[in-house]
């Protein structure tokens, strides 16, 4: 008799401790399947219709104020296309720490635009600019803390990132024209992952 109430007893225990974020839980792609590393997805709101565009290096259009144009500068924002069929640029995942496949929650990972043959703009890794507001850049070092990055489940239909030093969620803010990448709590980037099945064609920018 003991032994069955201790046994229900945990899993109930079990049964509380199994909702949202699980750590170790295999993140999938919109189609169910494995996330892997190596491998090339984009990334989309998971919200349609609504600036519902990929992921990519911006600037998306050129501001054509500052400093760093994009003429003679290397972009380097991670911004969400404002074009809500564009895909994006895709991204490759890795575990930061040492080697995860598939890749699972709350693990360690770096995050790069895959651009194929970089031979100028070769700066691809994702890193949380740590300023007033922390933008996420693509001046990253794979091998340094502030480039690593966690997936965490943010619903049942979507998946946020979470910046690994600070534990702040990736938000979405508007400015200067272009929906940019940030730590931010107030609009999380609610964040499906779809698996680009093209071959060899990429984007040289
Ligand atoms: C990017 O290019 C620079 C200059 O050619 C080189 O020093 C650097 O190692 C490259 N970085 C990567 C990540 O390929
Ligand atoms: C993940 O990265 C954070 C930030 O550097 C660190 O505090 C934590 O220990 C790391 N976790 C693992 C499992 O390596």
């Amino acid at each position: 008799m003991k032994v069955v109430l201790l046994i229900s007893l945990v899993h109930l225990l079990l049964a509380i401790s199994t909702p949202c974020t699980n750590a170790n839980e295999p993140v999938r792609d919109t189609k169910g399947e494995l996330v892997r590393p190596g491998t090339k997805y984009y990334v989309m709101s998971a919200i349609r219709g609504f600036y519902g565009g990929g992921v990519r290096r911006g600037p998306t259009y050129n501001a054509n104020s500052g400093v760093c144009n994009s003429d003679y500068c290397c972009p380097y924002e991670v911004v969400q296309s404002l074009d809500d069929e564009d895909k994006g640029m895709p991204i490759i995942l890795e575990g930061a720490v040492s080697k995860v496949d598939p890749i699972t929650e709350s693990t360690n990972l770096t995050v790069r635009f895959s651009i194929r043959n970089p031979l100028i703009c070769n700066n691809t890794v994702w890193k949380v600019e740590k300023g007033e507001i922390s933008f996420l850049s693509t001046n990253g070092n794979p091998s340094k803390a502030d480039a690593w990055f966690q997936i965490k489940r943010n619903n049942e239909f979507s998946y946020k990132f979470v910046d690994s030093a600070s534990n702040s969620p990736v938000g979405i803010t508007l400015y200067n024209g272009e929906r940019r990448l940030v730590l931010d709590t107030n609009e999380i980037f609610q964040a499906v992952f779809i698996k680009d099945t093209r071959d060899g064609i990429n984007s040289i920018i």
